[in-house]
């Protein structure tokens, strides 16, 4: 009898250290969330959508934060940086200068697990752009004496 009670625990204990051992990594990895990388990664595979976006004068508009000398101001850098206070995103000029303005990652998202696997189907939900994404910065009352 207690050969049996003993030979229970024992297993339930492999069964339990099983499942910590091999499912836990498992689960993380699972869990891995994308983090922001910066627009220099997408020119290999979308030139000419780097060279587009690149065109239009108010994808490098940095300059007038800085003429303002806002570039250390928080109430600035969440919308006129890229990922600002977010795992990869714009920490400061000085850590981060690739991060400053709004890039490709501002409208799709951070795209660690796009680079990843570079494929339409396999990480859309993290290019999908959400509906209120233009909202979110173009809020309309923001920017009292600018
Ligand atoms: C190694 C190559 C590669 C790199 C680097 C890469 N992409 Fe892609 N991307 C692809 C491929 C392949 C597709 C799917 C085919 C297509 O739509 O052209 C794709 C598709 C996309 C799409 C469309 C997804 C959809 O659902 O239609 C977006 C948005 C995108 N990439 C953004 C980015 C951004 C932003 C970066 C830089 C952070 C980047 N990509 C870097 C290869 C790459
Ligand atoms: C909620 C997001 C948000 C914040 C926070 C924000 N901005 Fe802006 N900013 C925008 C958007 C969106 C535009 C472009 C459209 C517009 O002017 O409404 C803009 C445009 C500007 C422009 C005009 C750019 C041009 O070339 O016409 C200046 C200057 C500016 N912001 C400075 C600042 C400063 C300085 C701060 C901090 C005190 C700041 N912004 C904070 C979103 C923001
Ligand atoms: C201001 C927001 C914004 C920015 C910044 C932006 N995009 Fe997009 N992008 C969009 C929207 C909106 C679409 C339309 C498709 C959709 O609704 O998902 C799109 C579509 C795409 C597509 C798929 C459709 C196509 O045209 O092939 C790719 C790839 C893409 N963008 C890559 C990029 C890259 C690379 C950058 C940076 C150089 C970038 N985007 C910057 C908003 C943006
Ligand atoms: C991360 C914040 C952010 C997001 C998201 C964003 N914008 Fe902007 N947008 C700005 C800022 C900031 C400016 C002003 C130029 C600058 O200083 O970078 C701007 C400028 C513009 C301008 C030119 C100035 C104007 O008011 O006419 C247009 C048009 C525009 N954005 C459209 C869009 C659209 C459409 C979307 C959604 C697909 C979008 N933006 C998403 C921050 C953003």
């Amino acid at each position: 009898m207690r050969m049996k009670k003993l030979f229970i625990t024992m297993t339930t204990g492999l069964v339990a250290l099983y499942f910590f051992a091999f499912n836990t990594p498992y689960l993380q990895a699972e869990k891995e969330k994308a983090i922001y990388v910066g627009m220099d990664k997408c020119k290999e595979c979308h030139p000419e959508h780097v060279e587009s976006y690149l065109s239009w004068k108010y994808s490098r508009n940095f300059r007038v934060i800085q003429m303002r000398k806002r570039d250390h101001d928080p109430g600035c850098l969440p919308c006129h940086t890229t990922g600002y206070g977010k795992p990869g995103g714009f920490v400061s000029v000085e850590k981060t200068q690739r991060m400053v303005n709004k890039q490709c990652e501002s409208c799709h998202g951070p795209a660690s697990l796009h680079l990843k696997a570079p494929t339409r189907l396999e990480h859309q939900e993290t290019l999908n752009i959400p509906k209120n994404i233009c909202t979110s910065c173009h809020s309309g009352h923001k920017h009292p004496g600018y």
